[in-house]
C-alpha cells in the first residue's frame, strides 16, 4: 500500500518507518524543512533506540522517503495518516489547530478515494470534525479512521512492531477491513470499534495508567508513615492478575508528552459535557505533589534551609532512554532548588541539551559526567533511573560527596547495595532503609 504520514514527531516518524519495515511505500511529510533535511540525510531528529537503523534500511530499500510537499505525497497515497501534535491549551484542552490545518491541506490535495486516519490523540468527535472539514473542501470520496497510538518513548520501535493491540475506530466496514489487513502482521489482537469509542479508548488507557502511578505513590507516602515497604506491597499486589505488576513503581510521579497532557485533556472533555472527573483530578493533583517529595526530604534533612547548599541532580529526562524533558519532574525540582538559593549541579546522559533549550540555564552548573556532578555536593538527588546511575560504584560516589546523603526518587538501590556504605539514604515509600536517619543526621551535623 502507499501510505503518507503527516507529521514527523514521535508518533508519525516511528509509525511511518515501521509501516515501511512491513513492506509498504511510505512518505513522511513535515512542514519543518530542516527536519525533512535531517531525515533525508539519514539523521533522526529525536532520540529513539533502533529508529535510525530502521530508517536507513528502509530508505535504502526505496520504501521510505521524506518530503515537505504534502500535496504530492497525499496525491499518491491510498492511506493518509495524520500524526501532528495536539499540545495542551492553557485550560488543558487539546489544541486542534495543527489537525485542522492538515485536514484542509489533505482535502485540497485529494485526487480520488483515500482512507484518512487520525493517529494523533484527539478528543471525542475530532474525527467527525476532520471529516466535515475535508468534505467542505472536496467532493472526493474518503473514509475516516481513528487509529490511536500506544507507543512509549524509549521503546517506540518495539511497541510499534509488537503492540499489545491495535485499535481501529471506523464507520465503514470496508475501510476497517483494509486497516485490519495493514496491521495483521503486527498482532492478532485487533479491536474494531466505532470512531468515538476508539477516540475515548486512548484517553481512558492513559488516564488509567496515570491513575495506577498516582495510586501507588499515595500508598508509598502512607508506607513511609506506617513503616511498610511500597516495593514489597506493589510486588505482592501485582501477582493478582486483576491488578498486574506494570505501572506500580512508586517514584516522583509521571511526566512526558502524554500522561500530563492527556489527563488534563480528559478532565476538560468531561467538563465540556458537564461531568466532573473527580478521580482523575485527584490523580493529577497527587502527581503534582509527588514531585515535591524530594524537596520535602531535602528540607527535613537541612532543617528547611536549602540556601547555600550544593545539591547534585542525576537525571533530567522524564524517564530513561529518552532525551525528552517535557513535563519532567526534574524541571520543577530544579526550579525550586534554584529559587531556594541552592547551588545545583546537574547531569543527564543525553537530555541536558534539551533541558537547556527548553528551560534555559537557570543558573545550574551542567556537568560532563555523573561523578563530576556529585563531587563536593551536600546531597545527591537521583531523578531518572538511567542504567549508568544504577550501576554506579557507591563506595566511590560516597567518597566524592561532601555529605553522603542520597535521595533516590526512583527506588533504584536495594538494601544490600547500601550495606557496606555509610549513605544516609532516602527513597520513596521504603522507611526501613531510612531507619536511624535522625541519629545519623545529628552525628553528621554535630
Ligand atoms: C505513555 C504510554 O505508556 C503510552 O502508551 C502512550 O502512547 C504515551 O504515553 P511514555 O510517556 O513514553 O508513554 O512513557 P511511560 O513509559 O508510559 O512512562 C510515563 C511516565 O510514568 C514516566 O515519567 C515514568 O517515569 C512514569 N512511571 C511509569 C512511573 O512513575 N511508575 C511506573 O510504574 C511507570
Amino acid at each position: 500500500m502507499n501510505i503518507t504520514v503527516i507529521g514527523t514527531g514521535y508518533v508519525g516518524l516511528v509509525s511511518g518507518i515501521c509501516y515501511a519495515e512491513l513492506g509498504h511505500h511510505v512518505v513522511c511529510v513535515d512542514k519543518d524543512l530542516s527536519k525533512v533535511e535531517i531525515l533525508r540525510n539519514g539523521g533522526i531528529p529525536i532520540y529513539e533506540p533502533g529508529l535510525q537503523e530502521l530508517s536507513a534500511k528502509n530508505t535504502a530499500a526505496g520504501r521510505l522517503s521524506f518530503t515537505g510537499d504534502l500535496r504530492q505525497a497525499v496525491g499518491q497515497a491510498d492511506i493518509v495518516i495524520i500524526a501532528v501534535g495536539t499540545p495542551s491549551l492553557p485550560n488543558g484542552e487539546a489544541n486542534l489547530s495543527y489537525i485542522d490545518q492538515a485536514a484542509v491541506e489533505i482535502a485540497q490535495a485529494m485526487n480520488g478515494y483515500k482512507i484518512i486516519a487520525v493517529k494523533s490523540t484527539v478528543p471525542v468527535g475530532t474525527n467527525e470534525r476532520v471529516a466535515n472539514l475535508i468534505r467542505s473542501w472536496t467532493s472526493e470520496r474518503f473514509d475516516s479512521i481513528s487509529l490511536p497510538e500506544f507507543l512509549r518513548e524509549g521503546s517506540a520501535v518495539q511497541d510499534t512492531l509488537h503492540p499489545d493491540r491495535i485499535v481501529i475506530g471506523a464507520d465503514s466496514q470496508e475501510a476497517a477491513d483494509t486497516m485490519a489487513e495493514l496491521h495483521k502482521p503486527l498482532t492478532d489482537q485487533i479491536v474494531v470499534t466505532d470512531i468515538r469509542s476508539a477516540e475515548m479508548l486512548k484517553y481512558a488507557s492513559n488516564a488509567f495508567l496515570a491513575t495506577k502511578i498516582s495510586f501507588i505513590n499515595e500508598i508509598a507516602n502512607i508506607c513511609e508513615k506506617v513503616g511498610a515497604d511500597v516495593t514489597r506491597v506493589a510486588e505482592g499486589m501485582g501477582y493478582d492478575k486483576r491488578i498486574g505488576h506494570a505501572f506500580l513503581k512508586a517514584g516522583i510521579g509521571y511526566g512526558g508528552s502524554c500522561f500530563p497532557k492527556d489527563t488534563r485533556a480528559l478532565i476538560q472533555i468531561a467538563g465540556n459535557v458537564d461531568y466532573e472527573f473527580k478521580l482523575l483530578r485527584a490523580v493529577v493533583e497527587v502527581n503534582q505533589d509527588q514531585r515535591m517529595s524530594v524537596i520535602r526530604k531535602l528540607e527535613t534533612i537541612f532543617d528547611g534551609e536549602l540556601s547555600g547548599k550544593t545539591i547534585a541532580v542525576w537525571g533530567l529526562a522524564f524517564k530513561p532512554n529518552t532525551d525528552d524533558v517535557r513535563e519532567s519532574p526534574a524541571v520543577e525540582i530544579i526550579q525550586y532548588l534554584v529559587r531556594s538559593g541552592a547551588r545545583v549541579k546537574a547531569y543527564d546522559p543525553i537530555a541536558m541539551q534539551n533541558f537547556k533549550t527548553m528551560h534555559g540555564d537557570n543558573g545550574v552548573m551542567w556537568c560532563d559526567d555523573a561523578l563530576e556532578a556529585a563531587t563536593g555536593a551536600d546531597a545527591l538527588c537521583l531523578l531518572t533511573e538511567w542504567e549508568e546511575f544504577v550501576r554506579v560504584d557507591l563506595g566511590q560516589l560516597q567518597s566524592l560527596l561532601r555529605k553522603p546523603i542520597l535521595i533516590d526518587g526512583r527506588n533504584v538501590f536495594k538494601e544490600e547495595d547500601l550495606a557496606d556504605t555509610a549513605f544516609i539514604y532516602f527513597s520513596i515509600g521504603r522507611p526501613r532503609l531510612n531507619q536511624g536517619i535522625k541519629e545519623e543526621m545529628s552525628a553528621l551535623n554535630g
